[in-house]
């Protein structure tokens, strides 16, 4: 139900400014691109039950990850859709992309994967040539919006819709983008359209008007007639 509810979001973009260096565990590995897809393949087969999130190629189409493994097992993994992948919230250009599907595995957070698999993600976007890189956060998931800021991400606007329908924000036009937007504000304000939103033809009173002299013209000459006729 929470999908139809609108709700604040934030919409972050990447500065590409150094990001705070995180020290890398020994046991750690980072993988990204087609090294991380593939590994991830293997991962599924081994560890069955992994959260929706290990699994977006598959919802979604995508085919860039990155993720990070601890121990030989996953600990956190983040995508990235570009402007081919519809998204719910972003209207994207040519050449931007969004992160998203962030999540590291409960046992493994507060200990920095989120962050360095975000980094990771953002600096192999960047050296493709993806000049801008979005991500959207809800206003509430503190511990996202610190891992973004972390990952050198600053916030660009609030806004507030639902999380599975409403206006998606453009990026190059700055604004959200409603395409049905008569249907939105009924919605939204749980009203139709105003009379106003009406738009009437100026020639239809004046017709009215021109009809109903003629038959009054008409029903007068009969009147004559029958009057003439009696005489
Ligand atoms: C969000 C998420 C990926 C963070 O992963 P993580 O591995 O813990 O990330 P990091 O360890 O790199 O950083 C977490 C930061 O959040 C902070 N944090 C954690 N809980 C917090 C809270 N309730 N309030 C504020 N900050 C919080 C941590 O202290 C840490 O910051 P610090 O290094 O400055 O101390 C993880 O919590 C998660 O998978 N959540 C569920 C899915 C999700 O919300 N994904 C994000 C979608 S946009």
């Amino acid at each position: 139900m929470d999908a139809f509810v609108p709700t604040v979001f934030e919409l972050w973009q990447w500065t590409g400014a150094d990001a705070c260096a995180l020290p890398l565990e020994s046991d750690w590995q980072v993988l990204v691109g087609n090294e991380a897809l593939r590994e991830l393949l293997c991962l599924r087969e081994r560890q069955p039950g992994l959260p929706l999130e290990f699994y977006r190629d598959q919802v979604d189409g995508v085919e860039c990850c990155a993720v990070v493994l601890i121990e030989g097992r996953p600990a956190a993994v983040i995508w990235a859709y570009d402007w081919r992948h519809k998204g719910h919230f972003l209207r994207l250009a040519q050449g931007e992309a969004e992160v998203r599907g962030l999540y590291s595995l409960p046992e493994w957070r507060g200990r920095g994967v989120g962050t360095v698999v975000t980094q990771t993600m953002c600096q192999y976007l960047s050296e493709r040539g993806y000049t801008q890189l979005y991500a959207i956060i809800h206003s509430r998931n503190f511990s996202s919006l610190r891992v973004f800021r972390k990952a050198s991400f600053e916030k660009l606007v609030d806004f507030k819709r639902a999380a599975l329908f409403g206006p998606r924000y453009s990026t190059t036009e700055r604004t959200t983008v409603a395409p049905f937007e008569p249907l939105w504000r009924f919605l939204r304000e749980g009203r139709g359209p105003k009379s106003t939103d009406i738009r009437v033809s100026r020639e239809e009173p004046l017709a009215t008007a021109e009809a109903r002299e003629t038959t009054i013209a008409m029903s007068k000459k009969v009147q004559d007639r029958r009057a003439r006729r009696i005489r």
